[in-house]
């Protein structure tokens, strides 16, 4: 109703060629009654959208001052460099890296769980992480019904959570271990093809990797919870698709009605018969639950799996992106 009477918003998405930004485009795609969309990336190309040749502008050579809202699916060095121009030059930016998901000032947004925070003086809004994001969306309402104590989750992350040069080494070494060549080093700490590899990021000192970090803050923020939350981020060999393997204690006992219940009525949650793997989700905007089991009248466990592409990426930056072009008409 409330895009009736209104002009189509200018969009400028800017990494295009990137997993993020194509799957994004794709989601534009749909509306294209809402916005009018400019590609831009590292350099000038053409893009190869099924079919579609679309082009593509080096990022360099934009004028934000002609765009209402600016969707960055880019590094956070990029992000960095790029998004106070845009500011300055007055559009609204949505940024998908982690470069200010923990600024105070910059709401972070995961759509369906917090997007009320999102106000028209924000010029620039974050949404978080691709593993954060769909486990979110499966805590916010637990924590309403229980309160949360304590949450261990290992994760299963996949390759292309890495970007699209993270696909590209996982196939090339998994043909090259098939052939029986030998494997130099990898894009990743250690080679990927047939492997398994508990470091997602950088190691600190005290031995966490920076998505174990991220995992932690960043669920900290959107759930406003300040319980332990302890991780394990793997990165496996899967092109498309996290999972997470998730125990929860609650500050109260739980019901495993109650909580299919809330899960049924939750934004986004399919709750599985049993569970979904990586390849039944791959292009499904839904975070599935399933596993469910009640170790204790106070712990819970499941088994949580999204495309990575969708939640936490490319349909939380649309879905942001929408509500600036709302808050716009
Ligand atoms: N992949 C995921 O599952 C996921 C989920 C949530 C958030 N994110 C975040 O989303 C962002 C994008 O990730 P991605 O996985 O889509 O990465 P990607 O596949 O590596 O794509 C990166 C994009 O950035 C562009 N780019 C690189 N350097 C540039 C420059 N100097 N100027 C302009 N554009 C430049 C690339 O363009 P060229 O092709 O010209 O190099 C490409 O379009 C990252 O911050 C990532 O952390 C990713």
């Amino acid at each position: 109703m409330f895009f009736s009477s209104y002009v189509k918003a200018r969009v400028a998405l800017v990494g295009a060629t990137g997993v993020v930004g194509r799957t994004a485009l794709k989601l534009m795609m749909e509306h294209a009654d809402l916005w009018e969309v400019s590609l831009f990336a590292s350099k000038q190309c053409t893009l190869d959208l099924e079919g579609r040749l679309l082009n593509v502008h080096p990022l360099d050579q934009a004028d934000f001052s002609c765009f209402d809202v600016c969707m960055f699916a880019t590094e956070e060095n990029v992000s960095k460099r790029w998004i106070e121009s845009a500011l300055h030059a007055g559009a609204r930016v949505v940024d998908s890296s982690s470069w200010r998901r923990l600024d105070p000032s910059v709401p972070l947004v995961v759509p369906g769980v917090n997007q009320q925070i999102l106000q028209k003086e924000h010029s620039l809004c974050a949404h978080s992480n691709c593993i954060v994001s769909p486990l979110a969306c499966v805590l916010a309402p637990l924590n309403v019904l229980y309160g949360l104590k304590c949450i261990h989750i290992a994760t299963y992350q996949s390759v292309s959570g890495a970007g699209k040069y993270g696909v590209e080494a996982c196939l090339m070494e998994t043909k090259k271990k098939l052939s029986g060549t030998p494997l130099e080093t990898s894009y990743f700490p250690k080679n990927i093809g047939f492997n398994v590899i508990p470091q997602i990021g950088q190691l600190d000192h005290m031995g966490h990797s920076s998505e174990e970090e991220k995992i932690q803050k960043e669920l900290h923020r959107i759930l406003q919870v300040d319980c332990p939350i302890f991780s394990t981020a793997v990165r496996v060999p899967v092109l498309q698709g996290h999972a997470s393997a998730v125990w929860v204690e609650f500050q109260r006992p739980w019901s495993k009605e109650e909580v299919q219940e809330a899960w049924c009525k939750a934004p986004h949650i399919e709750v599985a018969r049993e569970y979904q793997t990586p390849l039944e989700l791959q292009g499904r905007d839904v975070v599935s639950v399933g596993r469910v089991r009640q170790l204790t009248p106070f712990h819970l466990a499941v088994w949580v799996c999204s495309d990575n592409l969708l939640r936490g990426a490319a349909s939380d930056m649309v879905d942001i992106a929408k509500i600036m072009v709302q808050q716009k008409n």
